[in-house]
């Protein structure tokens, strides 16, 4: 018996359908509510509106809980590899052993980026952000390997994806190279997906790059926490923007440049800057967290808070183990990581993080890892994106493979001027 919700407007009752998701989430179905009522609803920040069905990942912000196609993040994190990850998320299934073979040996196939590319990147100024760098490489990608007629929809996004899942990485190491006046290095057949980028990133003819297998675990790890989030900013615009039809490059890019934010993705070099700062006024967090609780400073303690977790973020638990586990493997010390920990230690017990629930989010302790491993701070938001990219790229396929798919056009309550008439310019005061 389908549950409903009925509601009342000018006197008139109105019953909407209520949908009941897998683990039991509930939704006011509005699809018809214009239709019949001729009102829309209004919620900025889509806080209570859900855009899709989607089958992809499941969370749970009470109980911090976060599953890839119903398998909980922290057996994959222990288990599973980012190149295993990525297949999961977009297959909807664990490849057997010859597909998982066969996925690597494709994305390592399709590693090199057009040499014609390069004067893209010659041509950025030295100082620029890989990410602007790397979504406008993104979109030049559907340039440099056009749609081909002859080949079906259905391999066309095949290839686009191995395209992407492995261009992205050696374009990200590209990017980083050039920036510092640095010879490319290119990927090779002997190295995994993370090995490849670590090389690719940091090999040197004077000094050739030892692969320590402690940073390609890090990295897998890394890689596997930022692989999907359900309908996050960046994967809400990767859909809005697909939902034009648009090719996936394009639709990809604009995921990147949402992610670049510093609410969003880009909280992960914040994080750090923030710490930075904390270490260099003499490792005091209490100020920090003082100005965070003053409504009147727009000052935001970074790493901390979620839109939808409100008590851990499993990812940062697994992510704070890992700074732990990397740092004494390394035998190293971080003092930034001693301040996160103090930092987390005092907002847990502080009054307005309490009452705010603000916890560490899975950036906090990440920027922490990522300097353990070597990748430099304006590098941070681009690690996350190669992580997300096998989230945007199955959400983007299954917006496109929905039935029910539609051009994301939402309304909007007009709160401006009523009709007036034009003013010529020589009557205007
Ligand atoms: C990611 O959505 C995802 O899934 C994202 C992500 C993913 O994997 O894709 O998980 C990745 O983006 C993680 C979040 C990284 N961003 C940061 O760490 C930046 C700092 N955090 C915040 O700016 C904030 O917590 C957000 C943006 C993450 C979430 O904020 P919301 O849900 O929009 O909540 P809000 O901004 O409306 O804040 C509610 C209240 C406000 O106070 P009041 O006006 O109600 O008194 O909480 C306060 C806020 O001021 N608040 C904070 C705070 N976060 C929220 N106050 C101080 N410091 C913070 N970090």
């Amino acid at each position: 018996m389908e549950e409903k919700v009925k509601i009342r407007i000018d006197g008139k009752d109105f019953e909407m359908p209520i949908i009941i998701g897998t683990e039991g989430e509930r939704a006011i179905d509005i699809s018809r509510l214009r239709k019949e009522t001729g009102l829309i609803t209004l919620d900025p920040g889509f806080v209570n509106t859900g855009s899709c069905l989607s089958s992809i990942t499941f969370m749970d912000g009470e109980k911090g809980i976060l599953r890839y196609r119903g398998i909980p993040v922290e057996q994959l994190a222990e288990k599973s590899t980012f190149v295993e990850t990525a297949f999961l998320l977009i297959n909807g299934r664990l490849p057997t052993r010859t597909e998982l073979t066969r996925f690597s040996v494709l994305l390592n196939d399709h590693s090199l980026v057009h040499e014609d590319m390069r004067h893209f990147f010659d041509n950025f100024p030295r100082g620029a952000h890989p990410m602007g760098i790397l979504s406008s490489m993104v979109n030049a990608l559907r340039a440099f390997y056009p749609e081909i007629p002859e080949r079906s929809e259905e391999e066309e996004i095949d290839i686009t994806v191995t395209r992407l899942l492995s261009k992205v990485r050696t374009m990200a190491a590209m990017s980083y190279r050039i920036s510092r006046g640095h010879k490319v290095v290119y990927p090779r057949q002997e190295y995994t997906y993370a090995a490849n980028f670590l090389n690719m990133m940091f090999d040197t003819p004077v000094r050739p790059y030892q692969v320590d297998e402690n940073f390609v675990r890090a990295l897998n790890v890394f890689w596997i926490l930022h692989a999907d989030h359900e309908q996050n900013c960046s994967t809400a615009a990767v859909r809005l923007v697909g939902s034009a039809r648009v090719n996936l490059y394009a639709a990809i890019s604009a995921g990147i440049c949402a992610l670049w934010g510093p609410l969003h993705g880009g909280a992960n070099q914040s994080v750090i800057e923030m710490l930075n700062s904390i270490l260099e006024s003499g490792g005091n967090v209490k100020p920090f967290l003082a100005k965070a609780s003053d409504r009147n400073d727009p000052f935001r303690l970074m790493g901390f808070g979620h839109r939808v977790y409100k008590t851990f973020d499993p990812r940062g638990k697994i992510m704070k183990k890992l700074c732990h586990d990397i740092l004494n493997k390394l035998n190293q010390k971080d003092p930034l990581l001693d301040i996160a920990l103090e930092l987390e230690e005092a907002a847990l017990k502080d009054p307005y993080c309490i009452d705010h629930n603000l916890y560490p989010n899975v950036d906090f302790y990440a920027g922490i890892v990522l300097r353990a491993i070597g990748i430099p701070l304006n590098m941070f938001t681009v690690l996350f994106a190669i992580g997300r990219l096998p989230g945007w790229i199955s959400q983007w396929k299954e917006s496109m493979e929905d039935p029910n798919w539609k051009l994301h056009r939402p309304r909007q309550i007009y709160m401006g001027e009523k009709a007036i008439d034009y003013i010529p310019i020589n009557e205007r005061k």
